[in-house]
Formats: C-alpha cells, structure tokens, sequence
C-alpha cells in the first residue's frame, strides 16, 4: 500500500502555557538524517508545485502555517494528504511522485530532505516517471 510507504507523521506536543512547540530530530522521530531544510510560501490556490520524484531524495512536509494539499502517487496508487497542523507531516520515500497545491494564503510548507540540492536527480516529466519506476 502507498500510504504504508508514506506514513502520516504526528509530531508530539511539547507545549505548555507558554505556546506550543514541537521537535524534529534526525534519524529519531522522521526516518532519515537531515542534510537540507527549505521552505515555501507567497504560493496560492492557483498554482501547482513538486511535480517531481526524486531518485535519492526522502523528504517530510509539514505545513508549519496554513494548508496545502500534497497529491502522492506511485504510478499505480495515489493518495492526497492535507497539510494543516504544524504537528503533522507526510514522510515520501523515494521515488515517489509528488504534487503541491491549494496552498492557503498563509501557507508556510517545511520540507526536510536527506540530500544536498541535486538538480540531476530530478524526475520532472511523469511519463519519464513511470518508465523509471514501474
Ligand atoms: P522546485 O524544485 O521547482 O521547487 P518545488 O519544491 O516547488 O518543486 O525549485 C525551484 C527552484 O529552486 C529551482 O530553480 C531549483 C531551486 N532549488 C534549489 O536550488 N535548491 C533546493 O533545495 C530546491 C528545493 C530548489
């Protein structure tokens, strides 16, 4: 099942009175050591992000502000999660495909990834995607 691979991650809630906070360890609490951290924002329901797979790459999302919805397929499967709680994300393997969209206003979407930027291993095209995977 492609939602076994791509498990819905709840972060635990270590806030008090003060506000809330939540802790993201490497390799502890998400599957992978974090080599990069980016993020996205100024998106908005009319646009469409991702839309790759990534042949080294694993990645966690989390929507630290606002929502999006991220479209995942395997080729054969397919299952969208909403992003819309600071203490949750969505692990993607792999070799996945995937899409970003619906971005809320608000929206602040952490990505945390297990490489450095490698532009070459970038699936971008989906059929190229489905001859690679399947
Ligand atoms: P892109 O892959 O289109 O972003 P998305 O995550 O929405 O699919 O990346 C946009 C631009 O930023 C593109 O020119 C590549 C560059 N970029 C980096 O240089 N380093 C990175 O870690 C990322 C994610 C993108």
């Amino acid at each position: 099942m492609l939602k076994d691979k791509c498990p819905i991650l709840q972060f635990a809630d270590l806030g008090d009175e003060r506000g809330k906070l939540v802790v993201i360890e490497g390799a502890r609490n998400i599957p992978f050591q974090i080599k990069r951290v980016f993020y996205i924002y100024g998106s908005d329901d009319t646009v469409v992000r991702g839309q790759h797979a990534n042949r080294e790459s694993e990645f966690v999302l989390i929507n630290v502000a606002g929502e999006s919805k991220v479209r995942i397929t395997d080729g054969k499967e397919e299952f969208i999660v909403e992003l819309n709680r600071p203490m949750m994300g969505v692990y993607i393997p792999r070799m996945i495909w995937k899409d970003m969209y619906d971005f809320s206003a608000d929206s602040v979407l952490l990505v945390l990834a297990s490489t450095y930027y490698d532009d070459s291993e970038y699936i971008r095209n989906f059929e190229d995607y489905l001859t690679e995977c399947c």
